[in-house]
C-alpha cells in the first residue's frame, strides 16, 4: 500500500445475511475486538433492514456503514428499490454499487451504474464501485477489455474533481465465495491497470483513488494481498460475517500502515 494519502480501507459485505438483532450483537463484538487508532478505515455493508441497527450499534465509533445497492433516482415508482436520500437520512455513509451478484442475478447494467455513481456522490454518499471479470473472460485474455469497459462506463459522468471520492473494488468473479483467492500478482496487475484507467482521466485522481481487492479474502491471506503497492484494502464477504475474522483482517492492514 502506497502512497501516504491513501488510507487503507477494509469493507465487510454481509450480502443477504444477518437480521437487525444479529447486527446489533455483531457491532458490539466487533468494537470490542478492533485495535484502537489503527489507521485503517473500516466499513460494514449490511442488508437494508439491518442498516439502522448497525449504525446504532456502531454509534460513536469510526466504523462506517454502507448499503449494498441504491437506485439512481431520488424517488419514483420503483417497487422494491431504495434511494440515496433515504440512505442519507438514516445516516448511512455510502453504498456498494455494481456488485457482481447484482450484475449477475438482478440485471444491474453499466448504463445504470453511469447514473448511480454520480447520484451517490451528489447525495453525499461514498460509492464503492465493484468490477471484475469472469473465469471465461480471464482465460480468453479479456480481463483488461472487461475492466476498461466497466470502469470507463461507470465513471463517465463523474466530474474529474470527484473521481478520487469513488472507491473501486476489483473482484474477479471466479474468486468470489469460491475460496480461490487471486494471487497477489494477479490482483496487483488488475488493480494497477484500474488505477491507470483512472489516470487516463486524471493523474491526480489516480494517485488518490483507493482500489480494493475482493474475492475469498481471509485472515490468512490478507497480508500478502494488502502488501501489494496498488492495493489499498479489501472488500470481504464470507470472512466478514464473523467479527473476529474481520478484526484480524483489519489488524493485517494496520500492520502495513507506515
Ligand atoms: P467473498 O465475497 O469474500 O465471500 O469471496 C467477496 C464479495 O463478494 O464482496
Amino acid at each position: 500500500m502506497t502512497p501516504d494519502q491513501r488510507r487503507p480501507y477494509i469493507a465487510g459485505n454481509w450480502k443477504m445475511f444477518k437480521t437487525a438483532g444479529q447486527a446489533r450483537e455483531y457491532a458490539q463484538k466487533l468494537l470490542a475486538r478492533l485495535p484502537m487508532g489503527n489507521g485503517v478505515e473500516l466499513a460494514i455493508c449490511p442488508p437494508f433492514t439491518a442498516l439502522a441497527a448497525t449504525l446504532e450499534g456502531l454509534g460513536g465509533s469510526e466504523v462506517k456503514v454502507l448499503a449494498q445497492n441504491m437506485h439512481q433516482d431520488a424517488e419514483g415508482a420503483y417497487t422494491g428499490e431504495v434511494s440515496a436520500p433515504m440512505l442519507v437520512e438514516l445516516g448511512v455513509h455510502g453504498t456498494l454499487l455494481g456488485h457482481s451478484e447484482r450484475r449477475q442475478y438482478f440485471n444491474e447494467t453499466d448504463r445504470a451504474l453511469q447514473d448511480k455513481v454520480p447520484a451517490a456522490l451528489e447525495a453525499g454518499l461514498e460509492p464503492m464501485l465493484c468490477v471484475g471479470e469472469t473465469e471465461e473472460e480471464r482465460e480468453a485474455g479479456e480481463t483488461q477489455r472487461k475492466l476498461r469497459h466497466q470502469v470507463q462506463e461507470a465513471l463517465e459522468r463523474v466530474p474529474e474533481e470527484r473521481l478520487a471520492d469513488v472507491v473501486i473494488a476489483y473482484e474477479p468473479i471466479w474468486a468470489i465465495g469460491t475460496g480461490h483467492v487471486a494471487t497477489p500478482e494477479m490482483a496487483q496487475d488488475a488493480i494497477g491497470f484500474i488505477r491507470a484507467l483512472v489516470g487516463d482521466r486524471s493523474k491526480d485522481a489516480a494517485d488518490r483513488v483507493r482500489v480494493l481487492y475482493g474475492g475469498s479474502v481471509k485472515p490468512g491471506n490478507a497480508a500478502e494481498i494488502l502488501a501489494q503497492p496498488d492495493i489499498d484494502g479489501a472488500l470481504v464477504g464470507g470472512a466478514s460475517l464473523d467479527p473476529d475474522g474481520l478484526a484480524e483482517i483489519v489488524k493485517a492492514a494496520a500492520a502495513l500502515v507506515k
